[in-house]
């Protein structure tokens, strides 16, 4: 692995920076601004919430450009990565045709949300994607604008959905460096001999994404630490289809996950258009969200249901676990200090078999779960021949509802599920957090399971609160 301080690079839009003389560790936003001087990126919450820290990403290979949120981002997991800022879409006397419609369908009014909303907008022309009200509503998700209201915002998008809009990032060769800034020193081993040689090291933590870890930053900065970022190891970023399973590498980023399942499992499609937004999804991995072992991650409940298996890495070789084996309590999981999730066994679901993943969260985009249910369903002359349940925010892990199936299996549908309705209680152990009390969660998980029945029973299809008409 390279360790030269000449080589730690960013390119910030399109233009060569090197990283030197920085004793501490920093969000990429606060380099940008403060080290770079480029303030048209702004600080609103610095949670991931409100997107007006909105940057480009791209890897210097082609011409892909992805929204993240540089706040939820350390300088360290940049190096050798290409950044576009508002400053490299455009200026006062060059502006980008999507700047020039802002201003025509007065899109911005105190202007602190509009960078933001061009960063993501721009991501939006430069994909493949159909401009429409969906896709335009979709790529808007994770920025918050307090002011302007969001139809002139929109209207200014779809004014330029046919010109030609596309920026280009400058091709590079990308060098994933180490860096020390202050106490963290932070190692971007690029495939897994290289990562087996770091976890030898004192104090080290794992990272993918750091739309988790990177909130709990302080913590972390008060000791010496290495961060291993695992985000570019080849071997985790690896999809395969085997037999009827899908082979999916941990540092897999939600966005790429959405992709592919767009036509092997359809049924999974809204959940993950409602995980976080496209700035969280791109820069969240699946191995991330499954190693939060939050009670209430997205992911877990689905792979639970279709009884995933986990290959679990570490210098002494790789492990099969099932996921089902995998959490040990609130936010624990069986995981060794030096072993990491490499890999997904996700089993396709079956022909004959209806599988709903259905989330309630507080808000409909951009927010993680009170519950969550994946019912993965068989049934035969309207008797229940198989069923898989799994829950999110039922306990203090994502949990099957094993007892359950097991009364489910072998009744009839409607009075089945009426039978499970009245009898959620004794199957379900929710916590009281601030999403939801104990109670609040027991009488909204009954809830999905009455939309179970008047989706299997009375054919009434209720898969989406949200419907979009793209006249
Ligand atoms: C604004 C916002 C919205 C969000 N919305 C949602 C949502 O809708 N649904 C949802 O479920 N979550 C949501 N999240 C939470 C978070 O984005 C996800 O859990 C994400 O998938 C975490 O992945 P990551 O790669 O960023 O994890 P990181 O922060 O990099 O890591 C999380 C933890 O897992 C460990 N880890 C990471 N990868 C591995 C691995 N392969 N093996 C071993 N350990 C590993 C790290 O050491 C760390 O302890 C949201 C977060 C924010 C800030
Ligand atoms: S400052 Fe709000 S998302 Fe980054
Ligand atoms: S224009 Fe003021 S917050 Fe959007």
């Amino acid at each position: 692995m390279l360790y030269s301080e000449d080589l730690n690079v960013v390119y910030v839009n399109n233009e060569k920076r090197l990283l030197s003389n920085i004793d501490h560790d920093i969000t990429l936003l606060d380099w940008l601004r403060t080290n770079q001087k480029l303030k048209g990126t702004k600080e609103g919450c610095a949670e991931g919430d409100c997107g007006a820290c909105s940057v480009l990403v791209h890897d210097g290979l082609n011409s892909e450009v992805k929204p993240i949120n540089s706040c939820l981002v350390r300088l360290g997991q940049v190096v050798g990565k290409g950044i576009i800022t508002v400053e490299g879409v455009g200026n006062e006397k060059k502006p980008h045709p999507l700047q020039t419609a802002f201003i025509k369908e007065n899109a911005s009014q105190c202007g602190y949300c509009t960078p933001g909303f061009i960063i993501s907008g721009i991501s939006l022309l430069n994909s493949k994607k159909d401009v429409n009200d969906n896709s335009i509503n979709d790529a808007i998700s994770g920025n918050l604008c307090r002011c302007t209201g969001y139809s002139p915002i929109v209207k200014a998008l779809k004014s330029v959905a046919n010109n030609n809009k596309e920026i280009k990032p400058k091709h590079f060769v990308e060098q994933n460096n180490d860096i020390q800034l202050g106490m963290v020193t932070y190692c971007n081993p690029i495939n897994l001999g290289e990562l087996k040689q770091l976890t030898n090291k004192k104090n080290f933590r794992f990272l993918a994404g750091g739309t988790d870890l990177n909130l709990q930053r302080p913590i972390i900065n008060e000791v010496k630490n290495t961060i291993i970022n695992l985000s570019n190891i080849k071997e985790l970023k690896e999809i395969e289809i085997q037999g009827n399973n899908l082979l999916l590498g941990s540092a897999v980023s939600i966005e790429d996950f959405l992709e592919i399942i767009k036509d092997k499992i359809p049924e999974l499609i809204e959940l993950l258009q409602r995980f976080g937004s496209p700035q969280i999804r791109n820069q969240g991995t699946i191995g991330g969200n499954l190693c939060t072992s939050s009670p209430i991650g997205d992911i877990a409940p689905v792979l639970l249901a279709l009884n995933s298996k986990l290959n679990i890495f570490s210098r002494e070789g790789t492990k099969k676990v099932y996921l089902r084996d995998f959490y040990t309590g609130y936010r624990k999981n069986i995981l060794n200090k030096d072993e990491i999730i490499s890999s997904i066994e996700i089993p396709l679901p079956k022909k004959d078999y209806n599988l709903f993943c259905w989330k309630l969260s507080k808000r409909y985009d951009q927010d993680i779960s009170t519950i969550s249910l994946t019912v993965y369903i068989k049934i035969k002359d309207q008797i229940i021949d198989d069923i898989h349940l799994a829950a999110g925010g039922i306990a203090e892990i994502p949990k099957t509802l094993e007892g359950l199936c097991k009364d489910m299996i072998g009744q009839e549908l409607d009075k089945s599920i009426s039978l499970a309705i009245n009898d959620i209680k004794s199957h379900i152990k929710p916590i009281s957090d601030i999403r939801g009390t104990a109670d609040y969660r027991i009488e909204a998980f009954r809830g999905l399971f009455k939309r179970l029945q008047k989706c299997l029973v009375d054919d009434v299809n209720t898969l989406s609160i949200m419907e979009y008409n793209d006249e």
